[in-house]
């Protein structure tokens, strides 16, 4: 598969309504984008469909010559719910088969669209191996069955990651991450790539418009630092594309959304036209400080308020057991 340097988000962020994106989509394949990062947790994947359609019937762009993802939501784990998802998803999107398939998060759960920080589902559920593994069987089958190209995970860490892959019959292609010069995920990012696992960077600008679920007051903003800025002046561009010309020197490919055509223009335009010294790169890779954005707080199961028990920060996987009704981290007992 020829991938490309860059892609296109299509979170609509809670924000940006189905036909906002779709219309983005819309501009970009006329731009010049051959990858779109889709989901169908996103809602917007018919809309998109349309617009992808519509650009193969008028030889806008030839359906091999452009990259879709989607990825199977939280709430679609069990057993022949991969399937129908993906079905569902190839039938939204008009495109026949999906080039990548990804396993959106690595927990079982539900939580409505647009919901807040406090949202938790009762059918939330630590992460387990042997959970994970059946949802990657199924990965796995859609591949055999010719429904998608490449099966691929997101929002692992490298516990997770050591933890499934010897048993993956077909290893990932991908991860999709979040990656921005704030947050790097050096040790998940080298990982990856000794295992020859493309990585995708998502929020690569540090997601300015993201939800307010997503907010908290510790975080950083990406392209306000003044060493991006900084980079910036020097290049004439803005911050923002600062952060898409590191993403694309460092060698992984992010999926920057846009729904204003100056901005969905510029950040294709960064591959040619911002080009960082080998100190500009090296000054990004300093500006690392662990700013998780996505904390995924919303995923969280009963018997945890603490959204780093999510990230396996101290290298494992915690043993989590089901008692009395609740989820008990074991060695913690309260
Ligand atoms: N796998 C996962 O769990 C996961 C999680 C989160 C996101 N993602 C994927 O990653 C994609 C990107 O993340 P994101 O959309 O949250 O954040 P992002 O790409 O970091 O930021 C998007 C925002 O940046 C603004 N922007 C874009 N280009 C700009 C430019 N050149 N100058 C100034 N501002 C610019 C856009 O504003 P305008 O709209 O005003 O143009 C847009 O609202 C998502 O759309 C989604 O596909 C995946």
């Amino acid at each position: 598969m020829k991938f490309p340097k860059i892609g296109m988000g299509t979170f609509g962020s809670d924000k940006y309504d189905e036909l906002t994106v779709a219309h983005a989509v819309e501009y970009a394949i006329k731009a010049g984008y051959r990858l779109f990062d889709c989901a169908s947790v996103y809602g917007n994947e018919e809309q998109i469909g349309d617009v992808l359609k519509n650009a193969f019937d008028r030889g806008i762009v030839k359906r091999e010559d452009i990259v879709v993802m989607s990825k199977v939501w939280n709430d679609m784990h069990g057993e022949g719910d991969v399937a129908k998802s993906c079905e569902k998803s190839i039938r939204d999107l008009k495109t026949g088969y999906l080039d990548v398939y990804f396993v959106h998060w690595p927990f079982p759960n539900y939580h409505a669209k647009g919901c807040d920080v406090t949202s938790r589902s009762e059918d939330s559920k630590p992460f387990f191996a042997e959970d994970f593994l059946r949802v990657w069987r199924q990965m796995e089958d859609l591949k055999d069955r010719g429904l998608v190209k490449e099966i691929a995970v997101s929002n692992m860490t490298v516990a997770k990651m050591k933890a499934v892959l010897p048993y993956c019959r077909i290893k990932p292609y991908a991860i999709e991450m979040e990656l921005h010069p704030t947050f790097q995920q050096k040790e998940l990012y080298e990982y990856c790539k000794e295992e020859d696992i493309k990585i995708v960077g998502y929020c690569p600008l540090g997601s300015p418009n993201r939800p307010e679920r997503d907010r908290t007051e510790e975080d950083i903003a990406d392209t306000e630092l003044p060493q991006i800025k900084e980079i910036a002046s020097r290049h004439g561009c803005h911050p923002a594309e600062v952060c898409i010309a590191w993403a694309i020197g460092k060698g992984h490919t992010p999926i920057p959304f846009a729904s204003k055509e100056r901005n969905i223009d510029n950040n294709l335009k960064v591959e040619k036209d911002v080009i960082l010294s080998e100190e500009e790169i090296q000054a990004i890779d300093a500006l690392d400080c662990g700013n998780r954005l996505i904390k995924g707080q919303v995923f969280l199961w009963k018997g945890t308020e603490d959204w780093h028990d999510l990230w396996d920060e101290d290298g494992t996987i915690a043993d989590w057991r089901f008692e009395n009704n609740v989820w008990k981290k074991q060695g913690e007992r309260k």
